[in-house]
């Protein structure tokens, strides 16, 4: 009951049956029917006249049509009615009993008057009584009322909620990289509206990210030109051990610089592709690394063919092997398929990443802690890259923090190539 449509439902339910229930009262007290009594005493008139002639004059009464007879009309008595035209008789003449019942069989109301002992008139009278099965049909009034109103009040309260339902869903389709996805201008004024408002700030969007990225390669590629002169200049410099350093802090710079310009080519890059076998290029990297000093351990191999830009592909599946081995202490790998998918799983045994700084990971420059920086080289670009890679191949990186045992897994899926996808 607490989203905005339903509460719209709601009231919109409410106010209906509120009126029409109002409106039927209304219509009840203005149009009530006319009281018994009221319509009694003309027939209780009519009564008078017939007994009184038949009290007069015996035989011209039943030559008139008349009828008399020893006892009441035989049939069940409707005790109401009779109680009714006992009492209109004693209003408009002399206190006479009267005994309303309805013929058996038929619905003819009769009514018998006693005139003595043993003597009664019989007339037919006009059946005064409410219609049968009233409360049936007011509670099937209510019930259609109540229909009703629900199937026009849910009708109109999603119309009236289109837009933000639209809102809602395009904020529940935005991207890991903030990109809204393009919304279809169809339908009512306000629909429209909304869906054009959205589009024209994810357009505004993507150029502000991309003049972003822009200027970020620009700095990295600005950078090369003054770091060659201070190459050149600490070439000069008189101290081994000072040259040693100026160079490996200017080896860093340029990496950084480098990672800056390579994440601006793959955001706008688009490898060809071609028949990757996972495995191979994980055993690829791995024999790459090790040598290095990184602790990786390999996948068992599995033949998992995906199709993609095998160097690309190789400096993703890279970032998150060096991360996990740098930032976790050791990476451990596994291949596996889910559906018609490739899975590579990188895990560690490190710190893991805050939870409330989870949701930034693949932000480009986002370093848990720049403090470190000193202990661990690096411009922040690593997961920037290759999310922009994995996700031009058509899959996805997701990485989250274990806890038993604690560490880091860093999942990457990649759809199987065609005519792969059953083992
Ligand atoms: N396996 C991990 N365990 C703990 N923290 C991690 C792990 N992987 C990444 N991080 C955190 O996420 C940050 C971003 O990683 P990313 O790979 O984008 O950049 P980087 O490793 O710092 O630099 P580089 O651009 O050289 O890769 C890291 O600085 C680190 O703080
Ligand atoms: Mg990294």
């Amino acid at each position: 009951m607490k989203s905005l449509r339903n509460r719209l439902v709601l009231l919109l339910i409410v106010a209906i049956v509120t009126v029409v229930g109002l409106a039927t009262l209304a219509a009840g007290l203005v149009l009530q029917p006319p009281l018994p009594q009221a319509t009694m005493e003309p027939v209780a008139r009519q009564l008078h006249v017939l007994a009184d002639l038949a009290q007069r004059n015996r035989p011209e009464a039943t030559t008139a049509g008349v009828t008399l007879q020893a006892e009441p009309a035989g049939g069940p008595e409707i005790a109401i009615m009779s109680r009714f035209l006992t009492e209109a008789m004693a209003s408009t003449g002399p206190a006479r009993v009267a005994i309303v019942t309805e013929a058996a069989g038929t619905s003819v109301i009769l009514a018998s008057v006693e005139l003595g002992p043993d003597d009664w008139v019989v007339a037919q009278i006009p059946d005064l009584r409410p219609p049968p099965g009233r409360w049936w049909a007011l509670a099937g009034w209510i019930v259609l009322i109540v229909l009703g109103s629900t199937a026009i009040s849910i009708f109109y309260a999603s119309k009236i909620i289109r837009p933000l339902q639209l809102l809602e869903d395009a904020i529940g389709r935005i991207g890991p990289d903030g990109m809204l996805p393009k919304i279809p201008e169809t339908g009512s004024g306000e629909v429209r509206a909304t869906a054009q408002a959205l589009n024209t700030l994810s357009s505004r969007l993507k150029s502000a990210v991309d003049s972003r990225m822009r200027l970020v390669a620009a700095a990295g590629h600005d950078l090369r030109t003054p770091m060659t002169r201070m190459r050149l200049r600490a070439e000069f410099l008189p101290q081994e051990a000072e040259r040693e350093k100026w160079f490996a802090d200017l080896e860093e710079l340029d990496a950084i610089a480098d990672s800056a310009i390579r994440l601006v080519r793959e955001e706008v890059g688009s490898d060809n592709r071609e028949p990757v076998r996972l495995g191979q290029l994980i055993d690829e990297i791995v024999a790459e690394l090790v040598p290095l000093g990184y602790k990786v351990t390999p996948p068992s191999p599995v033949s998992l063919p995906v199709s993609a830009g095998p160097l690309a592909l190789k400096r993703a599946l890279r970032n998150l092997i060096i991360n996990a081995a740098t930032h976790g202490g050791g990476a451990t790998i596994e291949l596996s398929r889910a559906g018609g998918d490739a899975v590579v799983t990188i895990r560690d045994r490190g710190p893991g990443i805050p939870p409330d700084l989870i949701a930034n990971v693949f932000e480009p420059f986002f370093r848990v802690d720049a403090a470190r920086r000193k202990t661990m080289p690096g411009a922040g670009l690593g997961l920037a890259i290759a999310k922009e890679i994995v996700e031009r191949f058509g899959g996805s990186i997701t990485i989250v923090n274990a806890d038993e045992p604690k560490g880091l897994v860093q999942t990457v899926r990649l759809p199987l190539a065609a005519g792969e996808e059953n083992p």
